[in-house]
């Protein structure tokens, strides 16, 4: 098996950035960070993603970027909503999966965790599940406030050790989507204290976890957008996780405001432009400032050897 980013990441320390791509602007954008700072990278795509993209296309491009990228990069199916999902996302080129069971009852959970990590390993990719649930907009899936729940230290120990999954994404207090808190931002270091103590070998994850810049809301919004109250997850929050067993640390949000800053900017400067190429290139290159400081804060910056 290929070695997994993520083991790194857990005995030296640092998160390792997983940033979600739905088309190539975005996905260079990444990579360029990523070889700016000299820092592994995860490359991640929705199901919703792999059929924007197409399979046929999203294969090739996977290719691709392995050949060209100079820093060690993983592609991830990130919300794998079940066997079949899991099925085409090895078959397009993942080095490993999300299986996304955390609506499911406990058992349900496991029992079909445990399949997709039997079905993956026999084929050499890893497996990331999720335990607890995160408010939110996931996917398709919006999971309700009310409904939301931490994880549980004593079932997350459980779940793993009886599914044999790689890695887990915990439920400490963040959200999906540019709308994450009303009040103050907190997330709860003392279950992932928990965690942690009970899994020293599982590298964990932590999904939604956008930091929806206050400046990029403002900025936004003189540019004709309007996403007020829009609030993320600060950034000494990130940098503190990533030094705990936060060891990836999902990002999309993030990008589509970057893109969209970049965008709008250059059209504004430039109202006589019809040329998709300047607006996107400038798009491309806020998502890849934002990806380079966000490698620098989780601490995976000159860490790709
Ligand atoms: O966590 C979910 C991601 O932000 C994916 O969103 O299905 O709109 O690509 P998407
Ligand atoms: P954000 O919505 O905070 O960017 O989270 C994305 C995510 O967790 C993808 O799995
Ligand atoms: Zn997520």
């Amino acid at each position: 098996m290929k070695e997994y980013l993520l083991k790194d990441a857990l005995k030296n320390g640092y998160a390792v950035g997983a940033f979600n791509f739905a088309n190539l602007e975005v996905l260079k954008s990444i990579i360029a960070s990523a070889e700016l700072t000299k820092s592994p990278v995860i490359a991640q795509m929705s199901e919703s993603a792999i059929s924007f993209i197409g399979e046929e296309y999203l294969k090739q491009i996977i290719i691709a970027a392995r050949k060209q990228c100079k820093v060690p990069i993983s592609f991830h199916l990130d919300h794998g909503k079940s066997l079949d999902s899991v099925k085409k996302a090895i078959e397009v080129g993942c080095d490993s999966v999300m299986f996304d069971g955390s609506m499911l009852p406990f058992e349900d959970n496991i029992a079909i965790t445990k399949s997709v990590v039997d079905y993956a390993h026999e084929r050499g990719v890893y497996v990331e599940a999720e335990l607890g649930s995160l408010a939110g907009i996931e996917d398709d899936v919006n999971v309700d406030e009310s409904k939301s729940f931490y994880t549980d230290p004593i079932q997350a120990k459980e779940f793993v050790e009886k599914t044999g999954v790689d890695s887990l994404a915990i439920a400490i207090g963040t959200k999906h989507g540019a709308y994450k808190f009303g009040g103050e931002a907190k997330l709860r270091f003392d279950i992932l204290e928990e965690i942690e103590k009970l899994l020293p070998n599982t590298p964990l994850v932590l999904h939604g976890a956008s930091g929806v810049d206050e400046k990029a809301v403002d900025k936004l919004l003189e540019l004709g957008v309007n996403i007020k109250g829009a609030k993320g997850v600060a950034d000494n929050l990130l940098a503190e996780a990533s030094k705990k067993h936060i060891c990836k640390i999902n990002g999309d949000t993030d990008l589509r405001i970057a893109l969209l800053i970049g965008i709008l900017h250059n059209i504004e400067e430039n109202n006589k432009n019809i040329d998709y190429r300047k607006y996107l290139t400038e798009g491309m290159a806020e998502i890849t400032k934002l990806c380079a400081n966000k490698m620098n804060l989780y601490g995976s910056s000159n860490k790709a050897n």
